[in-house]
Parts: structure tokens; sequence; C-alpha cells
């Protein structure tokens, strides 16, 4: 089941990246006026490429392999309750990063760097948040005592 944990962190590690990345390209792009466009490419930009081929893949992958783990080893930890929860907080997160791309494509700027560097703010807190809590598997949260259940 190990290698199934690997591919986990490995599509986790490269949608954290993206998520880290990719507002950065889309604020240093705006500001260069250019939407790094691919030459002959059908795809309107480098950014919308990656979010599309690189980033949304991989989230993709990690939260499958996650759940296949989760699944097989049948863990139900508040631990991982609050952790999902944050993980739906990030997957809110990837999909503003889409409207981004699809408004630095259309040259609208307005406030585009505020919220690119917002994006990449939340993208840590959320992503510290996460492996925090999958690492220290706290026992309770905030009072909350654990949910153990291990089949
Ligand atoms: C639906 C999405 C996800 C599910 C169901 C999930 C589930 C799991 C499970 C069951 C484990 C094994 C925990 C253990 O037994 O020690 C694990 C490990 C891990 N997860 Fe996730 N996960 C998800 C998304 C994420 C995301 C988005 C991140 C980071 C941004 C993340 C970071 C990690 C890390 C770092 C480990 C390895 C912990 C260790 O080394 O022991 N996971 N995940």
């Amino acid at each position: 089941m190990i290698w199934l944990l690997a591919l986990h962190i490995i599509a986790l590690l490269v949608w954290a990246a993206c998520l880290l990345y990719l507002p950065s390209q889309i604020r240093l792009a705006s500001a260069a006026g250019d939407t790094l466009t691919m030459p002959s490419s059908e795809y309107p930009s480098l950014t919308r490429f990656i979010y599309t081929h690189v980033a949304t893949p991989a989230a993709l992958l990690a939260i499958a392999a996650g759940t296949l783990v989760f699944v097989a080893h049948q863990i139900v930890a508040l631990w991982l309750v609050a952790k999902l929860t944050l993980v739906v907080l990030l997957v809110g997160l990837h999909a503003s990063l889409g409207l981004l791309v699809l408004r630095s494509e259309r040259g609208e700027t307005h406030r585009l760097p505020q919220a690119t560097l917002a994006a990449q703010v939340v993208a840590v807190v959320l992503m510290v948040g996460i492996v925090w809590l999958v690492l220290a598997k706290p026992q309770s949260l905030g009072g909350l005592p654990g949910l153990h259940w291990i089949g």
C-alpha cells in the first residue's frame, strides 16, 4: 500500500507547486501586459495549459490516491475529517484560480495582482494546516474528542 501513499504525496506536491506558481505567472504576465500566449498552440495561454494539463490532473490524482488510502486503511478519525474540510477549501481555491486564469486571458487586470497574492497566501495557510493535521494527527481539536474507529 506504500506505493498508493507515495502516489498521493507525489501528486499533492505537484498540485501544491502549481497552486503556488500559477498566481505568480498570472501576476507577472498581466504586469507585462502579456498573457504568455504559446506560439501556434490551440491553448489560449501557457497558464491555461498548466492549469488544465498539470494542476487539475495532479489534484484529481492526489484526491483519488488519498481516498484509496483512506478506504484501504479504513481510517475514521477527527484529524482526517478536519483535513478533508481544508482539502475542500483547497479545491475551492483551485477553482477560483481557474477564474483568475480566464480573467488574465481576457486582460481584466483590475485587482488581479491582489487576487493572485491572496490566492498564494490562502494556499500556503491551507496546505500548512493540512500537512500539520496529517502528520500530527491531533487526538482532539478545539476540545472536540477524537473519533477513533479503525476497522
Ligand atoms: C480527498 C483528499 C484527500 C484524502 C482522502 C487524503 C487521505 C490521506 C490518508 C488516508 C493518508 C494516510 C494517513 C496516515 O495513515 O498516516 C494521507 C496522507 C497524507 N496526506 Fe492526504 N488526503 C487528501 C488530500 C491531501 C492533500 C490535498 C494534501 C496536501 C496538500 C495531503 C497531504 C498528505 C500528506 C503529507 C500525507 C502523508 C502523511 C505521512 O507521511 O504520514 N493530503 N492522506
